[in-house]
């Protein structure tokens, strides 16, 4: 199996003595403590699941300002994007004091993990536009990421974390929250060598399913791993319960048995393109997956990347060397009705046209199912497309 990114061991956060555990959660009550960001949380529960490896806590500024700039942090690690503690008001902190941080997203806010503070620094706004456009490419506030990433402060706290809890993820997806250590595993209990993982935050269409079999078939996969988002996503977006059902349906019914493990993380997408597929391809190498799939629109929104934008970033600006796992690069993958199955565009025949594509926007499958409209056999299994079509009529 590959070796984590950055260490020969996996190193998860999470303090999984149970003595040990249950003495830190005795001394948090007694610590400073301040609710953090969901994005923060959700950097907490990535580190706690090995996905962030070898990452032992919150970047610094100075950290932050070089992974933004050129990916790496100021001592030459690779990462793709600044994983932070960003925070309105750090008074009543101090370096040296150790603080809990407590979770915005589960009732109560109980704590979720202890930080050993090395810093408090508040970034200019140059700097917070600087991370923005590097991470993001974009300053426009209606794109969620960028908006998420601006609207809770400009003070980090930086310093290393142990983690105490999962959030909401283990008690609410139980069958499908998995960490990295989990994964591999379930990688070697099946006895896999060569591991293609999907990452999605949608259900699964027929393009999606095919994607996941090409890349098996063309990169003589021994399995897959559906690894699907967990958090927190725009408004519109299908929710993680809905999709999980659809997932596992479709699995159920069109792979062949124990081929594809269906799991998923804890993690609010950030919606940044290009930087995040970089930053997907760390934590499938941290799970032991060999390739990553990267398609259109990877990890994208509105029109603020190129279709292939996150495929490009792999051959112009991850160094060399710098990552073990490949990406499997996918051009749009649509069914053809002239040869009545699904490929990729650039594999269609002489004399092939759009127009012999099914094509259905993210937009027109919503209204289309909003309306109690069916969704075409040709885009959507019909058992998925049941299940999509439940859910948005119970909702209306
Ligand atoms: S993502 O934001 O998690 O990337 P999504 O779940 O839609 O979104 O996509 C999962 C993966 O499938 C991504 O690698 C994406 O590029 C790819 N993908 C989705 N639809 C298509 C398509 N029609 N053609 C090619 N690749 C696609």
């Amino acid at each position: 199996m590959l070796k984590p990114h950055g260490s020969d061991t996996l190193n998860p956060l999470y303090v999984a003595d149970d003595a040990k555990r249950a003495a830190l959660v005795e001394e948090a009550a007694g610590l400073k403590s301040i609710v953090v960001s969901s994005a923060a949380a959700a950097n907490a529960v990535m580190m706690g699941s090995g996905y962030f490896n070898p990452l032992t806590g919150y970047m610094n500024l100075a950290d932050s300002l070089a992974v933004a700039e050129k990916m790496k942090t100021t001592s030459g690690l690779f990462f793709p994007v600044p994983i932070v503690n960003v925070v309105e008001d750090a008074s009543g902190i101090e370096a040296g004091m150790r603080i809990a941080l407590l979770d915005p997203n589960v009732g109560g806010n109980p704590v979720l993990a202890i930080q050993t503070v090395d810093a408090i620094e508040t970034a200019t706004d140059e700097q917070m536009a600087f991370m923005t456009d590097k991470v993001f490419a974009t300053d426009d506030m209606e794109h969620p990421g960028v908006k998420a990433f601006n609207t809770v402060g400009k003070t980090l706290i930086s310093g290393p974390i142990e983690v105490l809890n999962y959030s909401y993820f283990a008690a609410d997806f139980p069958d499908t929250f998995r960490t990295a250590p989990q994964i591999r595993e379930a990688i070697e209990k099946n006895g896999w060598e060569k591991v293609v993982a999907f990452q999605t935050r949608n259900p699964m269409h027929r393009a999606h399913e095919e994607l996941v079999r090409m890349a098996m078939e063309r990169e003589n996969a021994d399995g897959a791993v559906i690894h699907m988002l967990l958090g927190k996503l725009k408004p519109g977006d299908i929710p993680a319960d809905v999709r999980d059902a659809a997932i596992r349906k479709m699995v159920e019914l069109y792979f062949p048995p124990n081929t594809v493990e269906i799991t998923g993380y804890g993690f609010d997408m950030l919606y940044a393109g290009p930087r995040e597929a970089v930053l997907h391809a760390v934590f499938r190498q941290n799970m032991g997956a060999t390739h990553l799939i990267v398609g259109r629109d990877h990890a994208g929104v509105g029109d603020y990347y190129g279709p292939f934008d996150a495929q490009t970033i792999f051959r112009e600006e991850v160094p060399e060397g710098a990552l073990e796992l490949k990406i499997f690069e996918a051009d749009h993958t649509a069914y053809s009705t002239k040869l009545g199955k699904v490929i990729m565009m650039r594999e269609a025949p002489e004399g092939h046209t759009k127009d012999d594509f099914v094509l259905l926007s993210g937009t027109k499958v919503r209204a289309m199912l909003a309306a109690g409209e069916e969704l075409p056999g040709e885009f959507a299994r019909p058992e998925v497309a049941k299940i999509l079509m439940d859910f948005y009529q119970s909702q209306a």
